[in-house]
């Protein structure tokens, strides 16, 4: 087999070059680590070699971490303990090598691969910005393995480290360098003459490796420098945690008790704490929903978006931009951030403006993080320009429809701006609601029209749903699907249908919740009862967020398109009817301060409500089954009717798009792990109390009576 280590000595110093055969990236494989522990043994047995450089060939990565596929294959927690284990051993022995080791950094250094730096005796990293470091194990339930959670906190302090471990967040190169998580930065043109000429100062004894967090001396005594200050920040820590969490992800508190013993017994204890948690979290449910994930969104960025074989996309050489309001802007800001020129167009002047300005918004708040330099912030807002005719369009090659979710107005700005266009650019509207082949009605050529529905704050949430009625031409949507991609967007293709995919189910969800407010519940136990299962925020937060008046427009919609079973709850009428929007009007289910700031229950909301001030107190269980089994019954339904393209599409979708608790996997991950059999039962006693609401949808019935799973496995779905 192909070795993936390649070595040149050059005047006693071995430059080892890491270059996984046939493999984009560099990851741990078993393979690797086999190669390293022979390669140590060599360097041990020269007397020539006086220090070592470990260098990456890949262009975007120096080792982006472990090799997943290993993770799924182990069948229980001796397995993983014992991997940990052995690469914990493995690296003790780079970091006990006679002679001094350099990682001279440039790409990714994830995971195992940060860990491995870790052990070496110096890391010089480029100032590229594909230079990222970070340890983002918990991102996938696990926690670092190799002896990140004790090398870390010693080298760059406990509270540093406990951020990067808790979090997994990337460290660009010069924050890296300002941490002390790396010891210099340099340009890539000179990261391999800098790294040399550091193992021979460093062989030579002129320069030291750095053995403490960097400026401890010259910044006095830390918090965490006595057991009473650590002892704050651990539970610092660990309350943090619990608020982000809701204590439904086992890894991040499993990391803090393994730096913690690394602390309290000495490196040996925290060591074999550290393999026993990743030993213990490996078959973990949680671990695997996080890992079918990271799988599925790694497929879809694969999928082109139709079956068969796809055209070519085209590039987008200008977008416009149909309504410069709050998802315009926001679909503007991400365009011009991959070098698309976009028009904006709205009605008058200032709402162009006020565009623009929400453009610069989102580019000024990336600039004060230093994710871009000044330079790349002007010519960003450069490529955005305004107009309040249609200037420019002829340009377009896609348009992306953002004005008032109204139909009449929809048809209407289609037929104005079609005849500009070429024949053969595309048109998408990004309507949360209405049916795509109702828009393409008012087209003279609806085979160029699609749904781009993206979800808002357009430049941070990940999903992009692209809807394809049957008349849409098929290079249509692969080109969609790669702009979208482009734009960072993990992108799923669904049918036309009213709400399509994630409105429609989140409708669902959100009615149930309106009724059981119609039957007496209080606003804040039932959104604590859905936080509690998993959401982010609960339904009523979330209305809040979204507009009490967006979501009376889309329930009406969802109502005509589904009839009774889609009727929306008396209470939404009736908070519709009284004119709180949420929080945009400072004024909903909850309290607003000026600034927009969510305060308590708004008392006086229950006056509107059926029922009125006297509340009943409800199980939180029951609220949560009613909720949750409405929504995924009702993904069921898309499944049954072809909305959606696969199951994947429909748990990606609902994790990404609309918030369902990623640790449960998606909607149709929760099936498997219930049972069909038993959420079929839960939704007949559902729909005996509820006539008509909850009959189950004919896949839930059949996979209970097939026993079937709607994915035969517990990991990788693709295997
Ligand atoms: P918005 O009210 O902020 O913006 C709509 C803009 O369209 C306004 O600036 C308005 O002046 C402009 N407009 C109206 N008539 C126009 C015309 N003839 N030509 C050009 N511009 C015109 O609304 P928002 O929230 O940006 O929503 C836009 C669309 O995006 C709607 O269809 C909505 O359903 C959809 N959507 C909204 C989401 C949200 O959370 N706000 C999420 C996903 C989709």
């Amino acid at each position: 087999m192909k070795s993936a280590l390649s070595l040149v000595h050059e005047d006693g110093f071995a430059i080892v070059t890491v270059d996984l055969p046939g493999e984009p990236v560099n990851k741990v494989t078993a393979a690797l680590r086999a190669e390293f522990g022979e390669l140590f043994g060599q360097i041990e047995r020269d007397s020539s070699v006086r220090g070592v450089i470990l260098m990456s060939a890949k262009p975007d990565t120096w080792i982006a971490g472990a090799d997943i596929d290993e993770f799924l294959a182990m069948t229980g927690s001796s397995d993983a303990e014992a991997l940990s284990r052995g690469a914990q051993a493995l690296l003790e022995r780079l970091y006990l090598l006679r002679v001094p080791v350099v990682a001279a950094i440039h790409g990714a250094c994830l995971g195992g691969g940060l860990e491995a730096a870790l052990a070496c005796h110096y890391r010089i990293a480029t100032d590229h910005p594909k230079t990222v470091l970070a340890l983002p194990e918990v991102q996938l339930g696990l926690i670092p393995g190799a002896g990140g959670t004790q090398r870390l906190p010693r080298l760059i302090g406990l509270q540093r480290a406990l951020d990067m471990i808790l979090t997994g967040r990337n460290i660009r190169a010069k924050k890296a360098y300002q941490m002390g998580l790396v010891d210099e930065i340099v340009h890539p043109a000179i990261l391999r003459d800098v790294a040399l000429d550091r193992a021979r100062k460093l062989a030579d004894g002129s320069l030291e490796p750095r053995r403490s967090p960097k400026g401890r001396g010259a910044t006095g005594l830390l918090l965490e420098d006595n057991p009473l200050g650590r002892s704050i920040v651990f539970r610092k820590a660990r309350e943090g945690v619990m608020s982000r969490t809701h204590g439904h992800y086992p890894a991040p508190l499993a990391a803090l008790e393994a730096v913690k013993a690394g602390y309290d017994g000495g490196a040996e204890l925290g060591y074999r704490m550290e393999s026993r948690a990743f030993g213990e979290l490996a078959p973990n449910d949680v671990t695997r929903e996080l890992i079918f994930l990271f799988f599925a969104t790694n497929a879809l960025k694969k999928d082109p978006g139709i079956h068969g074989t796809a055209p070519e996309p085209q590039p987008i050489a200008t977008l416009g931009v149909l309504g410069a309001g709050f998802m315009g802007a926001g679909i503007a800001s991400i365009a011009v951030q991959q070098g698309t020129p976009v028009r904006l167009k709205d009605t008058d002047l200032a709402r162009v403006g006020k565009g623009i300005a929400g453009v610069s918004e989102v580019l000024r708040e990336r600039l004060k993080k230093k994710q871009i330099t000044r330079l790349q912030y002007e010519d960003q807002l450069l490529l955005a320009g305004g107009t309040v005719e249609y200037t420019g369009f002829g340009r377009a090659n896609l348009v992306i429809e953002a004005v008032f979710e109204d139909l009449a107005l929809k048809q209407r700005v289609l037929r104005e701006v079609e005849p500009l266009l070429h024949d053969d650019a595309i048109y998408a509207s990004n309507t949360s609601t209405i049916p795509i082949s109702q828009i393409a009605e008012a087209a003279a050529r609806p085979n160029r029209v699609l749904g781009m529905h993206f979800f808002s704050p357009v430049h941070k949430m990940p999903l992009l749903e692209v809807i394809a009625t049957g008349e849409t031409d098929d290079d249509a949507i692969v080109t969609a699907v790669a702009y979208g991609k482009q734009l960072g967007k993990t992108v799923i293709v669904v049918n036309d249908a009213p709400g399509f995919y994630t409105t429609r189910i989140l409708s669902a969800y959100m009615n149930e919740a309106g009724r059981l407010l119609d039957e007496g519940a209080s606003i804040g136990a039932l959104d604590a009862a859905l936080t509690a299962f998993g959401f982010p925020v609960g339904p009523l937060t979330l209305l809040d967020e979204v507009g009490i008046d967006v979501g009376g427009k889309v329930g009406q919609v969802l109502h005509e398109a589904f009839g009774a079973r889609m009727a929306p709850s008396d209470s939404l009428r009736r908070v519709v009817a009284s004119g709180r929007t949420g929080r945009k009007g400072r004024k909903g289910f909850y309290l607003y301060d000026e600034q927009g700031k969510k305060g308590d229950v708004d008392p006086s909301v229950y006056e509107v409500l059926p029922g009125g001030v006297q509340r009943v107190e409800m199980p939180a269980q029951d609220m949560q089954t009613r909720c949750v089994l409405a929504m995924v019954n009702e993904a069921a339904l898309c499944f049954d009717e072809g909305v959606l393209r696969s199951t994947v599409d429909g748990d990606v979708g609902a994790v990404f798009g609309i918030g369902f608790p990623p640790f449960r996997g998606g909607p149709f991950r929760y099936v498997d792990a219930q049972g069909a059999a038993r959420v079929v039962d839960d939704l007949e006693l559902l729909n005996e109390r509820f006539p008509g609401r909850f009959a189950p949808a004919e896949v839930l019935q059949r996979n209970a009576r097939r026993q079937e799973r709607f994915y035969p496995t517990r990991g990788d779905p693709f295997a």
